[in-house]
């Protein structure tokens, strides 16, 4: 239906409103025609580590599987709530992915023969088990909106700290260009947006965007361009002449300026051509704009595992700690719903529950024997795609990427199969740190996974010498560590590759799926919306134990 209304925009509806009644006016109407964006849509509330009602489940028997952050969560709210949990373990690590290794903590992949031992070194008055001295296995960031966790941290007693994603200092290395030689991130990003900014203006001032911007607000576009762009006015055009024709320079110097004598060298500018044939507008110099990696993240202070600890101490009914529900070492081989009750079989027979947890990731929960999973929900889980995850980890005999490089925290990229380096956020200047030296995904990760130990220390220390020159010699080579979450064991990759995304099909049915025969409540970030975070985990831990409450409630 058409109607033969003057049309009037948005923009100069909003003018309209402010000619009349100012900002605040204006600020109102936004409101009401929805361009702002409700506020209390931005909040969850305060109720994000709500527990169940109390005594809500008492009475009940309710075996968890598996204690990593979705089982310890989930046990914890079950327990306080009065059911008598067990959070069943199939190995003697409780936290899952959350892994932080410490000087003389042991890990083994399934094929290795011997575990690999964290081994840290006295450097200047730093000793081997400084609390700085730490690698952050599995998760390693937290962002400001994943706010059950950052609550849950709160409540815990977890003190978090910045987690630095990007320094502008941090170096990007492709061995196709630029003969190979890394370049500061700051660089390309400074140089690509005044290239961009120059073709904008120009396509102005041909006249070419007169239909996408309002004739009156063609100097505000040119204006805006010339200070995000670092554009020189040349008459009636706007150039880059590269970041540093005007004040300091975006792109940064190549020598520091200092004293009244030492103006500092700025870098040359690079060409729209390099940063194309850099290839790394591909993704990794956008990265820190992906919605879950922009600043504020965090991480805890002493390490991710912090927060597995927050929940082990917690205390529930009956003088107990959550850790005291954990059963370690009890892999469960079989699930079968008899009756009214659930059947779990692990190294010996667990009794009969009311309910389950399980937190197994998608395929190997379908593996599980028992009549618990219908075949058609057995080949949702078991297609669930898991992304194969490796890291390698460094101690520094220095701070060498600090004292040479000037990189304090962020990331370092580069194409080699290592993908990245992330250097600490945090103790600056100490004598020494921690890296990660590797940190890869998808088929990366396959291939790297299939070396062996000492291959993958190997192919890390020539990817560390494309960044760092000198690489094998300012760590400790010999005591470098690396892990494929694909082959540890109970385990099946880094995280479901978001599903939601890749398979929705299979996301969609995983989703109606649950509960299965309303006797086993799935939970593990693979069960969310954010597979491979912490958040994850918490959220389909709540979901799952909502969901169990409910039902409890329900048979009364
Ligand atoms: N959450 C993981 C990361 O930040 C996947 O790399």
């Amino acid at each position: 239906m058409t109607t033969d209304r003057p049309t009037i925009t948005r923009r100069q509806l909003l003018r309209g409103i402010g000619a009349i009644g100012g900002a605040g006016a204006v600020y109102t109407a936004m409101h009401a025609m929805g361009l702002l964006g409700g506020g209390r849509a931005l909040a969850r509330g305060p109720s994000t580590t709500q527990a169940l009602p109390a005594r809500s489940m008492t009475g009940k028997r309710v075996l968890v599987i598996g204690a990593g952050l979705a089982g310890l969560c989930a046990g914890m709210r079950l327990a306080r709530a009065g059911a008598d949990v067990e959070i069943l373990e199939a190995t003697n690590h409780v936290g899952g992915r959350s892994l932080t290794l410490r000087q003389g903590d042991s890990y083994s992949e399934w094929d290795w023969n011997t575990p690999t031992t964290m081994k840290f070194e006295q450097v200047g008055d730093v000793p081997p088990t400084d609390p700085d001295n730490y690698l952050n296995a599995g998760p390693g960031r937290i962002p400001q909106h994943h706010e059950r966790l950052i609550d849950y941290c709160r409540e815990l007693g977890v003190k978090l700290q910045p987690y630095l994603f990007h320094d502008a200092a941090n170096l990007m290395q492709n061995d196709d260009w630029n003969g190979g030689k890394p370049v500061q991130l700051r660089r390309l990003k400074n140089d690509l947006r005044g290239h961009l900014s120059e073709m904008m203006a120009k396509v102005q001032n041909q006249g070419a965007l007169d239909k996408l911007v309002d004739p009156s607000e063609v100097d505000a576009f040119l204006g805006m361009l010339q200070h995000f762009g670092q554009l020189s006015a040349e008459g009636a055009e706007l150039v880059y002449r590269g970041s540093a024709t005007i004040g300091y320079p975006r792109a940064g110097y190549r020598v520091q300026p200092g004293d009244v004598k030492t103006p500092g060298r700025p870098w040359p500018t690079l060409s729209l051509d390099d940063v194309l044939n850099s290839d790394f507008w591909n993704s990794e110099m956008f990265n820190n704009l992906e919605n879950f990696w922009q600043a504020t993240l965090m991480q805890p202070v002493d390490g991710m595992d912090m927060i597995v600890k927050g929940f082990q101490r917690a205390s529930v009914p009956g003088g107990k700690t959550v850790n005291d529900l954990v059963v370690p070492g009890e892999p469960v081989t079989r699930i079968d719903v008899v009756d009214d009750k659930v059947l779990v079989t692990g190294k010996r027979q667990r009794g009969h529950a009311d309910y389950v947890v399980a937190t197994l990731s998608a395929p190997l929960l379908a593996q599980l024997e028992g009549n618990f999973l219908n075949p058609t929900v057995k080949q949702v889980l078991s297609s669930v795609y898991v992304t194969p995850a490796c890291k390698v980890g460094w101690q520094g005999r220095s701070r060498f990427w600090e004292n040479e490089d000037r990189i304090y925290g962020g990331i370092s990229w580069t194409k080699d199969i290592i993908n990245q380096i992330w250097y600490p956020s945090y103790s600056f200047n100490s004598p020494t740190g921690v890296l990660t030296g590797a940190y890869n995904r998808t088929a990366d990760a396959a291939e790297f996974q299939k070396l062996s130990r000492s291959e993958r220390i190997e192919v890390a220390l020539a990817g560390g010498e494309k960044l760092h020159p000198g690489f094998r010699e300012k760590v400790f080579a010999e005591n470098g560590v690396t892990i494929a979450w694909a082959k540890m064991p109970y385990q099946a990759g880094g995280w479901a590759n978001d599903t939601f995304e890749t398979q929705p099909e299979v996301f969609t049915q995983m989703a109606d799926a649950d509960p299965i025969n309303r006797k086993v409540f799935m939970a593990g970030d693979w069960f969310s919306y954010w597979p491979g975070w912490q958040i994850g985990a918490l959220d389909s831990a709540h979901l799952a134990t909502d969901m169990m409450h409910r039902e409890a409630a329900n048979r009364g």
